[in-house]
């Protein structure tokens, strides 16, 4: 399948998180499959997930249950169709994964059953999980299946640049996605990989903020390429934040899991006090945009760097058995999760907004699918329920397979003669400052201007900026060839206009989306999309407003 430098196969996968190795195990029942990846086969947002992957497994749970919890986190945006979709496609999702080998934690003694935890927003435990180190379990057992699979091939340390689309191309007729040029930074080339039907998973964009959760990959590079091909984008404006990352200066990104909340753990001001009690019925447990707002209060009010999240009250025994991971990584910077209080802070965490598709995982672009955290189901609204994302990713992508192989018949073969990468005339000069300045730059005015608390001032002034910067970068970026440094940042640009443009059209504060000039809800003017394209003939951004379901999509 491999050529010097055009790769062809029926099914080109973009990511090996769950969601892109998930739909590759499927696709491959229909056709070839080729994942590329930016890194090592299993760096992936997935590998770093904790508290676990939602279903309803238990006789004290239901579909209804799970459904109305999900819907009341998203605040009334959700889709119903998706959600519901979802939901009761969750245990058969679940099944899958165990066929794949991974390893749940079964609940100890004779019964049988699982181990289910509890996360805010849920009101009863159903989360399957693997200690607290179920992303690791997830991505091991996948990535083994893939490996051994025949008809899948995977490149590693292949970075995905842009979309090859027939419109790109001068080619008449309906646009239809043709590839992907992609680097190979070891050998400085750009490959041309093409395929029958791409599918984007390249995971989140927390990146994109100064502090987050989300390891170096998360990007948002396939929102912004699908973005640049014309393809539909929605609901930008709700970026999760996450509660409780350990407060450290070298404790990069370390999350700590929702899950020790579901056991008990409490949130503390530096004086010892709860305050979480005080701002909402489920008091800890409230939906995630409730208690990160809630710390962001009680910083500005307390002057103090971080709060206190304690669970040592459920006993050493107990807190190093269910949290192995979280206490040896605490421990190396020297607080004991399991004997006293530590400090966290919020973090950027989870993009709920994405490329937007149908319920069988299709763009608004012919022969492109999506789906993870690129993609925007309709299932989160304006605030995911925790743990409901890998299983969205599972069932999507079960979707999205049927959805591919009942297209590919439609689908011939890209042209022949689709050109090679142009390289640029310039090899790039002081390339590292650049980036480093304007990456920097970035992530701090998204954090201080589009982050937990937004205003139309702070938005208007972070438009300013990233429009300026955005002019720089792409000057750069047509000029100088292309590194991946340079390809990351243009895409974490461009992923910040999409926030900043999608945040300033809506006048109201909804889950995910607080802004001091509008702090209520607004019933009457709220409830709907946001979705923002490039417009092919201005090349301008547009946005208008959606229903709130996830019915085909119109072509372009
Ligand atoms: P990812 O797993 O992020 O995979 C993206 C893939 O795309 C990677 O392989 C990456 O290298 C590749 N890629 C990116 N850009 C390119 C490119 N340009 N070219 C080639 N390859 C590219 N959710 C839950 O439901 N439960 C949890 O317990 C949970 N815990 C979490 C804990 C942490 C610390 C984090 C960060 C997230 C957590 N989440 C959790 C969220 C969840 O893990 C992610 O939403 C989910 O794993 C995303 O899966 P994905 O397959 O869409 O993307
Ligand atoms: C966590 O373990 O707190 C993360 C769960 C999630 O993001 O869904």
């Amino acid at each position: 399948m491999v050529g010097q430098s055009k790769i062809l196969s029926d099914f080109l996968v973009i990511g090996s998180g769950i969601a892109g190795l998930s739909f590759a195990l499927g696709a491959a029942g229909t056709g070839t499959v080729t994942v590329l990846t930016k890194k090592d086969r299993k760096e992936s947002a997935t590998n770093y997930a904790q508290g676990g992957i939602a279903a309803v497994t238990s006789e004290e749970d239901s579909f209804d249950v799970h459904i109305g919890d999900t819907l009341s986190a998203g605040v009334g945006l959700c889709h119903e169709d998706a959600v519901r979709l979802m939901v009761t496609r969750g245990p058969d999702a679940i099944e899958r994964l165990l066929e794949w080998g991974v390893g749940f934690t079964p609940l100890s003694g004779p019964g049988g059953g699982w181990d289910l935890g509890k996360e805010g927003g849920h009101t009863k435990r159903r989360i399957l999980h693997a200690l607290d180190q179920t992303g690791i379990e997830i991505e091991r057992a996948l990535v083994a299946a893939v490996t051994a699979h025949p008809r899948i091939q995977v490149l590693e340390y292949l970075i995905a640049i842009d979309l090859i689309t027939s419109a790109k191309l001068g080619r008449a007729g309906e646009d239809r996605c043709l590839g992907v040029y992609a680097l190979d930074p070891a050998r400085d080339e750009v490959v041309t990989v093409l395929a029958r039907a791409t599918l984007l998973a390249t995971g989140g964009a927390g990146k994109v903020y100064l502090y987050t959760s989300n390891p170096d990959i998360s990007t948002g590079d396939g929102i912004a390429m699908a973005y640049r091909a014309g393809a539909v984008v929605s609901n930008m404006e709700f970026i999760q934040f996450h509660p409780t990352c350990l407060y450290h200066p070298q404790a990069k990104n370390f999350l700590i899991s929702e899950a020790v909340r579901g056991e008990g753990g409490v949130l503390k001001r530096v004086d010892g006090t709860a305050f979480m009690k005080d701002v909402h019925p489920m008091a800890d447990l409230a939906p995630r945009d409730i208690v990160a707002r809630a710390i962001d209060r009680e910083l500005k009010a307390t002057g103090d760097d971080h709060v206190l999240i304690d669970v040592s009250h459920r006993g050493e025994e107990f807190v190093a058995k269910r949290f192995p991971g979280i206490r040896q990584r605490v421990l190396e910077f020297g607080y004991d999760i399991a004997r006293g209080p530590i400090p966290v802070v919020p973090a950027a965490h989870y993009v709920c907004g994405g490329v937007r598709v149908d319920l069988g995982g299709e763009t608004s672009l012919r022969g492109l699918l999506a789906c993870g955290e690129t993609a925007c189901t309709g299932v989160h609204g304006a605030n995911r329920l925790a743990s409901n994302s890998l299983l969205e990713a599972v069932v999507f992508a079960d979707e999205a397979v049927r959805r591919a192989a009942q297209r590919l018949p439609d689908l011939p073969a890209p042209p022949e003669d689709v050109p090679d990468w142009v390289p640029a005339p310039a090899v790039a000069e002081h390339e590292a400052v650049v980036v480093a300045q304007n990456w920097d730059e970035i992530r701090r005015f998204m954090w201080n201007y589009v982050g937990i608390v937004r205003s139309d001032k702070r938005l208007a002034r972070a438009l300013h900026r990233i429009e300026l910067l955005q002019e720089e970068i792409n000057e750069y970026y047509w000029n100088a060839s292309v590194t991946q440094n340079i390809v990351e940042l243009r895409n974490i640009a461009t992923v910040a206009e999409l926030i900043i443009r999608c945040a300033m059209d809506r006048k109201e504060s909804r889950g995910l989306h607080y802004t001091l000039d509008s702090p209520e809800r607004d019933d009457a003017g709220g409830l709907h999309d946001t979705l923002i394209v490039l417009d092919p003939d201005s090349r301008k951004p547009l946005l208008t407003e959606g229903p709130l379901t996830s019915g085909p999509l119109p072509r372009r």
